[in-house]
């Protein structure tokens, strides 16, 4: 079992698009075991993007991601990962599948609505940034059996 951490940005709160998306999660048979609204500091942003930090879009993608509230989630299942990668879609809206969350509701590289941890590390230092381990509700759906094989 794996966890992701993901983010619905603040175009996709404006938009009114958050339960559209969460929908998307839940019927596909992922686990939410952590949700909040919050509003990301600048100080937080330079965390979660340090690794793009440098680059001339920063300045922009800063403005965005703390320009209005946010919806984290903590979604848990098998390869939850990149099955959530591969449910947003390629970064850019415009170059996303019709199909994926991007492809279907974004047509922007800034404004692409969901951001999903590309990878487990990722996930651990992203979950520890919007997280107290207090705050997730680690549980088994009853319908577990009904989602998955026993040896999945
Ligand atoms: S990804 O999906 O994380 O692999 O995408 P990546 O290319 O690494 O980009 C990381 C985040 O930076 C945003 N981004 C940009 N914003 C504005 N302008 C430009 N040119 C640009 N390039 C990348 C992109 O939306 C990614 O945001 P997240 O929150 O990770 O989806």
């Amino acid at each position: 079992m794996e966890r992701s951490l993901v983010l619905l940005k603040p175009d996709c709160v404006q938009r009114r698009l958050m339960g559209e998306i969460i929908t998307r999660f839940e019927n596909k048979g992922l686990n939410i075991i952590g949700m909040k609204m919050l509003q990301v500091t600048p100080d937080m942003a330079k965390q979660h993007y340090a690794e793009h930090v440098e680059k001339p879009f920063y300045p922009g993608l800063e403005a965005f991601i703390t320009g209005g509230p946010i919806v984290a989630l903590c979604v848990e299942g098998i390869d939850v990962v990149q099955v959530v990668r591969d449910m947003l879609g390629a970064t850019n809206g415009r170059n996303a599948a019709p199909g994926t969350v991007r492809g279907d509701y974004s047509a922007s590289r800034q404004m692409n609505l969901v951001h999903a941890s590309d990878g487990p590390e990722a996930a651990e230092r992203e979950m520890n940034l919007y997280f107290d381990p207090a705050e997730l509700c680690p549980n088994e759906p009853t319908l577990t059996p009904w989602l998955k094989a026993a040896d999945e």
